[in-house]
């Protein structure tokens, strides 16, 4: 619970929200809030617009956004190519129930950038994709179970739910350790598995918890070796980290991906894509019990296509990529020089996606992209989420809007002085938890 004094400074600050959230109580069970990232104590902001990176509430509140629409929009709010693109394709109509040019110019881009994509099977969401890939996997090869990786976020049905997730059961399902590579051959070896689904650049937002490079080279000759499908789940990573996504950086070419997200350029979008025999099974000619048969509304409808051709078409250059990379990387060397400066345990980390950690520093990484620890149970302790909530609120009394204090998501339309502002609100933010007793300058010892 967010310290009594800043929670009632941010309801004066917000009426129109307030009133709003009382009667989204009535509505959305959730505390309100129509997705779990955005239920904060006492609630996030209502936003009627946005552009570039900001956003704006009903009361008038600007936000330099960090959101970044659950991280789709690497092109930031409002991009004139993809409004323009929206805008003309819903005049021409929303919906033909029938196969149009767009989906084969979509399709086309996607496979030019990320070769694995030999055949694309595209749906509504990320996590469809998921349901689907593993459905191919199954029809490919024939065998029934699944390999996940503890804290790997997929979706939220299902077999692709988060491990001991209330209302679903997996007994196809094996959770094992990130990061150890003899303990997925021993499983692998028994030669049940139909596939390894793991998520790009590591769990949570492009890798909180990022793989280790041995790793990661290493899987997919496991799984090769005995008979197993591999999937990387790139509805973050897809054409954020890079043009050919996580898997170009790490040159490593998995059977099947999933894509969401910067894919459909802030239309909602999924997509399985891989390797042309295994994506035979959805291929109508062969025997029903051999084949599956897709269906889906909204597969591949004309708004979505527009939209992701609009986004793919300005991917191609790279160009977006590295800027959002680039603004990351200066939202991580000044937050931690600011960090250091007020010799607070904890570092941003990460490209696209920066990760704020608190908590001990085991060692340096040369590489920003990893945390100052290898310990998962300090990465995600559980006595950082009513701290990080104190954050992610006082960050917002302070015009920035995190996901939960916990990822910055960036784009292309950040700027550095987002940046700049940012880092300010952040050690404004911390100081004045330090001063209030929420916040220990030393968090070795928050247990
Ligand atoms: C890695 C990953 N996979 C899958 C999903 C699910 O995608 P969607 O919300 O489009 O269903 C998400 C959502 O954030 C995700 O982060």
């Amino acid at each position: 619970m967010a310290s009594a004094n800043i929670a009632e400074q941010y309801k004066q600050a917000r009426p129109g929200s307030l009133k709003l959230h009382e009667r989204a109580e009535r509505l959305f069970p959730a505390d309100g809030a129509t997705h779990g990232a955005r239920v904060l104590d006492p609630f996030r902001p209502y936003i009627t617009h946005a552009k570039g990176s900001k956003k704006w509430d009903v009361d008038g509140n600007e936000y330099i956004d960090y959101g970044m629409g659950h991280g789709a929009l690497i092109l930031g709010h409002g991009h004139p190519a993809i409004v323009q693109a929206i805008q003309e394709q819903t005049a021409k109509g929303l919906h033909y129930s029938e196969n149009q040019p767009l989906e084969v110019e979509w399709g086309e881009l996607i496979s030019q950038m990320m070769p694995v994509a030999e055949r694309i099977e595209v749906c509504a969401s990320g996590q469809e994709g998921n349901l689907m890939a593993i459905r191919i996997a199954r029809t490919f090869t024939g065998r029934k179970k699944i390999i996940r990786f503890e804290e790997n976020f997929h979706g939220w049905a299902g077999e692709v739910a988060p491990e001991g997730s209330a209302g679903v059961t997996m007994p196809e399902v094996t959770f094992l350790p990130m990061n150890d590579i003899a303990v997925v051959e021993k499983e692998l070896a028994s030669r049940e598995y139909a596939l390894v689904m793991i998520e790009g650049g590591g769990a949570h937002m492009a890798g909180q918890i990022p793989w280790e490079y041995d790793f990661i080279r290493e899987l997919p000759l496991v799984t090769k070796k005995y008979g197993t499908l591999l999937l990387i789940d790139e509805v973050v990573t897809g054409f954020r980290e890079s043009r050919g996504g996580w898997q170009e950086l790490v040159g490593v070419k998995p059977d099947l991906t999933t894509l969401g997200k910067c894919v459909g350029g802030g239309i909602p979008v999924g997509a399985v894509v891989g390797r042309a025999d295994v994506m035979e099974v959805l291929d109508p000619k062969r025997p029903a019990e051999k084949r599956i048969r897709h269906t889906g509304t909204w597969n591949a409808n004309p708004i979505q296509c527009a939209a992701g051709i609009a986004a793919c078409k300005l991917y191609l250059n790279g160009e977006p990529q590295k800027k959002a990379a680039e603004i990351g990387a200066y939202l991580r060397e000044q937050g931690n020089k600011m960090l250091k400066e007020k010799k607070i345990s904890g570092r941003l980390y990460g490209r696209t996606i920066i990760h704020l950690y608190l908590g001990p520093i085991e060692y340096e990484p040369s590489d920003p992209a990893f945390p100052p620890t290898r310990s998962l149970a300090q990465i995600i302790n559980p006595a950082m989420i009513p701290i990080k909530n104190e954050l992610c609120l006082r960050l917002l009394e302070r015009g920035i809007a995190t996901m939960g204090a916990r990822f910055f998501v960036m784009s292309a339309a950040h700027t550095r002085e987002d940046v700049d502002r940012t880092v300010a609100a952040l050690a404004s933010s911390l100081d004045e938890m330090m001063a209030t007793g929420a916040l220990k300058e030393s968090l070795a010892g928050v247990k």
